[in-house]
């Protein structure tokens, strides 16, 4: 037996580089949860998860994942994932203008590990990313976890969030390695225009850097599907990312891929992702099964969707707009608004978000968590809950907003 001894032994110390790795997404719900613990009900308004809402995957990609489990499919597949799913995601992209071969997607999971293997295959320590402001937060946290800088590019709330393509220019160096675009974006809920795209993508053609372009609302914008920006110049190098858990209601399967643009440029870098991907030997088997019942069926879910979004992002940004001290771009797509509270000198976005939750149990993420300055006053509302559900929300955040700003 080992000898046991009284004395207390120090905690064993993290790697350093965990301290950057915030999600503020997450984080929030310690908060919440505290709440919770009082007795009182708190509506979680924070993670982007149709399905806790009551959305439902469309049944035959469920009867696909059962029918693979129960026909023997719980096998490791091939690292990049089944050819039947590889070629459906090829044919799939070549349909929709960007011509793709089945061994230039890898099958991940979700988007997030896309992202993670994507970076990691192209980014070395004191490299640069060029990423959004605000952000979806996962591309700055693999970005401290791998010791890269993350280098902010503002968005503009007074041009519907859209990026400024002669700012990102001025912020590329040597060092520029990926250039994050989130369109349709998350949190902002904007669609990029046409202008926008062609500047985006033919800076990274000129400059020689890797668009990272994640396209997981892409079927979620109200007017239709965003095409995939890869088909403006099939040339350029891209890599795009996408997954079931949004456009497919499944985002617990974790089911997703990427696909590296044709151009012999990224050959080096799709090897390099192979490789990795190697290393955690494959995504979720069953799910594969999914994706191509996904990409070669029926669709039609995907209309009442955007129907359903539309309708709560109407009813949000004429709610949130009408409250004194607020304001809210319209969102185009996806299920996120960002508005702006007029916050007083010396309060924070966290001032709002914290007090909102604890005296009305509503809680959102503050733009803060996103990368936006504290004292800007953002914050970020998910409205997949019920309308009606969601004009009580609004009226809680009207009152609170008033007391709020009065004090
Ligand atoms: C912009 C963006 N990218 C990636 C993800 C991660 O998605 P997945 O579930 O496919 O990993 C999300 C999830 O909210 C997102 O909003």
């Amino acid at each position: 037996m080992l000898p046991m001894t009284t004395e207390a032994l120090a905690s064993i110390p993290v790697a350093r580089r965990v301290g950057g790795f915030v999600y503020a997404i997450r984080n929030i719900v310690v908060e919440a949860k505290k709440v919770e613990a009082t007795g009182r009900r708190v509506r979680y308004l924070n993670i982007g998860d149709p399905v806790a809402f009551g959305f439902q995957p469309p049944p035959h990609l469920v009867a696909a994942v059962e029918r693979a489990m129960r026909e023997g499919q719980n096998v490791y597949t091939p690292s990049p994932g089944i050819p039947a799913a590889r070629e459906a995601v090829a044919a799939d992209f070549t349909s929709r203008g960007v011509p793709m071969t089945p061994d230039r997607v890898v099958l991940t999971a979700g988007t997030s590990e896309g992202i993670e293997l994507a970076l990691g295959a192209l980014v070395d320590a004191e490299d640069e990313v060029l990423v959004p402001v605000p952000t979806y937060p996962l591309y700055t946290a693999v970005c401290a976890k791998i010791g890269a800088r993350a280098k902010y590019y503002r968005t503009d709330p007074n041009r519907g969030w859209l990026p400024d393509p002669d700012h990102i220019r001025s912020l590329i160096s040597p060092k520029t390695r990926a250039l994050v675009m989130i369109d349709p974006n998350n949190p902002t809920g904007a669609v990029y225009t046409a202008e926008v795209r062609h500047a985006l993508l033919d800076l990274a053609d000129r400059r020689n850097i890797v668009l990272l372009a994640d396209e997981v609302y892409g079927d979620l914008a109200y007017d239709g599907p965003v095409p995939p920006i890869a088909g403006l110049n099939p040339d350029a190098p891209v890599i795009s990312f996408s997954s079931l858990s949004k456009a497919y209601l499944a985002p617990g399967w974790r089911a997703g891929w990427l696909a590296v643009g044709t151009s012999p440029r990224l050959d080096a870098v799709l090897a390099a992702i192979l490789k990795l991907a190697d290393g955690r030997l494959c995504s979720n088997g069953p799910m594969q099964h999914a994706i191509t019942a996904a990409l070669t069926g029926d669709r039609s879910h995907q209309v009442a969707l955007r129907a359903a979004l539309r309708e709560r992002a109407v009813l949000t940004s004429a709610r949130l707009n009408a409250i004194e001290g607020i304001s809210c771009v319209a969102p185009a797509a996806a299920f996120y608004a960002m508005p702006r509270v007029a916050l007083p000198p010396g309060k924070t976005d966290e001032d709002y978000v914290l007090g909102l939750l604890r005296a009305r149990g509503v809680l959102c993420v503050y733009g803060s968590g996103f990368g936006l300055p504290a004292a800007d006053g953002f914050l970020r509302i998910v409205f997949l809950a019920a309308p009606a559900e969601l004009a009580a929300i609004y009226d809680e955040m009207a009152e609170f907003t008033r007391e709020f700003l009065a004090r």
